[in-house]
């Protein structure tokens, strides 16, 4: 095994291809997935783990509250904009038109939104931050198996052998299946120019928003604000980190260099051009 033993942590639960957390997620409820009854007016936030998914969640809440930060008073972010896959029963409990996040791929998403039967934002981010982000939560995280070393981690992520499985397979599932109900969002554009990024997801949800919402939203979503906002930050959650605040742990494009071997860097180089082939994407690797 690539994971030490006995450090306490459970290890990952094989499920249809990709990995789940033992003991949180549970069989019957991922079964049931594919045919979960999708609302026309439902939006789903869709992602790989550490691709930018929370901050996307507060972005969403923003944008429907007018740019109004009290929407994120009272009650913790997760609750709002539930996990399919983690808490079907508070979605079942959200008024309309519903948030739902997901980190499913698209070939064990509900088969509704693989038909385009409602609207999708799919966040994306340049994997080699992903990795970065992933070994520093693998680390962080409670009910993660505690990776051993960023080289051993690195070869497990590659073989897809991680939470929620490929990251290869994930963009790709999500990446072919292009539909007008489908937006894409990078982080890396969400960290160059967050209004553009707000514009964007304005005109594909129908919201017309004002300049000074805009620049609301802006303000509330930042990495700052979500780290010392108790709504957004774990702090309130239950123990499920050594650290919860340490979630947000740098919030940037390009650290994957202060972790990356040039050997490492151009190792995972040749696998992404192998594995990317003809899916036109176009991450920033650095700002
Ligand atoms: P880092 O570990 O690189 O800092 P997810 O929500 O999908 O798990 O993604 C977590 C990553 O998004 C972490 O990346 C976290 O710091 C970053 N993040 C969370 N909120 C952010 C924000 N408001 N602005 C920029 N990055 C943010």
């Amino acid at each position: 095994s690539n994971f030490n033993v006995g450090d306490g942590r459970p290890s990952l639960l094989p499920f249809r291809g990709i990995y789940v957390m033992q003991g949180i997620f549970k069989e019957e409820t991922l079964m049931e997935l594919e045919h979960f009854d999708v609302l026309h007016d439902d939006v789903f936030i869709i992602s790989y783990p550490k691709s930018g998914t929370n901050w996307m969640q507060v972005l969403m809440r923003l944008v429907y509250a007018e740019g109004d930060h009290k929407c994120l008073e009272g009650v913790a972010s997760w609750e709002k904009t539930p996990w399919l896959e983690l808490q079907k029963s508070k979605v079942l409990q959200l008024s309309r038109p519903r948030i739902i996040t997901s980190h499913f791929p698209h070939r064990l998403a509900p088969h509704a939104l693989q038909e385009g039967s409602a609207k999708v934002i799919y966040v994306a981010r340049n994997p080699k931050d992903i990795i970065v982000s992933l070994y520093h939560f693998c680390k962080n995280a409670l009910f993660m198996e505690m990776p051993k070393d960023f080289q051993s981690f690195l070869e497990v992520f590659i073989d897809g052998k991680v939470l929620m499985g490929s990251w290869f397979e994930h963009i790709q599932g999500w990446m072919e299946c292009k539909h007008p109900q489908l937006l894409y969002v990078m982080y890396e554009d969400m960290t160059k120019d967050l209004p553009a990024v707000v514009r964007r997801m304005c005109t594909f949800l129908g919201k017309t928003l004002t300049e000074v919402q805009i620049e609301s939203v802006v303000k509330h979503s930042s990495f700052t604000a979500m780290k010392n906002n108790p709504m957004t930050n774990f702090s309130k959650a239950e123990k499920l980190f050594e650290d919860n605040i340490k979630f947000f742990r740098k919030g940037k494009v390009g650290d994957w260099k202060n972790h990356f071997t040039v050997a490492q860097s151009e190792w995972f180089d040749a696998v992404y051009q192998e594995r990317t082939v003809g899916l036109g994407l176009d991450f920033t690797w650095d700002l």
